[in-house]
């Protein structure tokens, strides 16, 4: 699938003010800093159409981007933001459940892991919330810039294995992607542009 157009719609603090077209829905999720708005922007090849930072913290609403006026596109706050006052951490912790469990055109979400990262005990609980909630997931490792190819490899080879090793029976579909250098950028649209396809087709 090739992006054609991709605008910013709205940031809300409230799922119930998220855009009402019924459209078929992907959020991308993840600790702080994983790298959510710089992918957003490499799929849309737009430098900046959601803000990123070097600082953990920047995202901090849900926000909604129209793809070929299609499908959206969510970048939500990251977890694990470790400066956050623990006020501040319930009121994401709300934000993002309601989230999940509210908006019903959400079709998948894709769970952003850097790839020179263990599995983290946090996006393992957050995966597990996922499948309870019955929202389909894949993950998405980010900054495979940073490795050499071999290593790549490996990591997310020790990554699957360390989750099967948790009890995890079936891994999710994953994608190694990097902001820097455009890799993952079809694989991940292609599977898009299929889930959309089926979408409508059980829609007729
Ligand atoms: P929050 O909004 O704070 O949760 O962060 P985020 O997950 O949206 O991360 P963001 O896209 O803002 O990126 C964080 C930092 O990582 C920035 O300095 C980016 O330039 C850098 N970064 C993101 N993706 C990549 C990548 O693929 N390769 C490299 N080398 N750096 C990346
Ligand atoms: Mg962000």
């Amino acid at each position: 699938m090739k992006v054609k157009s991709a605008t910013f719609l709205t940031s809300n603090t409230d799922v119930a003010k998220c855009p009402q077209e019924p459209l078929p829905e992907y959020a991308f999720i993840g600790r702080s800093n994983v790298g959510k708005s710089s992918l957003i922007n490499m799929l849309t090849h737009q430098k900046h159409l959601a803000k990123t930072s070097g600082r953990p913290g920047k995202t901090q609403l849900i926000n909604h981007f129209l793809i070929n006026g299609d499908w959206y596109l969510v970048d939500l706050p990251g977890y694990g933001y470790a400066r956050a006052s623990k006020k501040d951490k319930a009121a994401f912790q709300k934000l993002i459940e309601r989230y999940f469990r509210e908006r019903r055109q959400l079709l998948s979400a894709f769970v952003l892991v850097d790839v020179r990262h263990a599995p983290q005990p946090m996006d393992l609980t957050f995966m597990e919330w996922l499948t309870n909630a019955e929202i389909p997931f894949s993950i998405v490792f980010t900054k495979a810039d940073k490795l050499k190819p071999g290593a790549l490899e490996r990591h997310t080879a020790e990554y699957l294995q360390a989750m099967e090793q948790a009890g995890w029976a079936e891994t999710p579909p994953y994608f190694v992607t990097s902001s820097a250098s455009g890799e993952g950028k079809e694989a991940l649209l292609g599977y898009i542009g299929e889930i959309n396809v089926a979408f409508r087709a059980s829609q007729r």
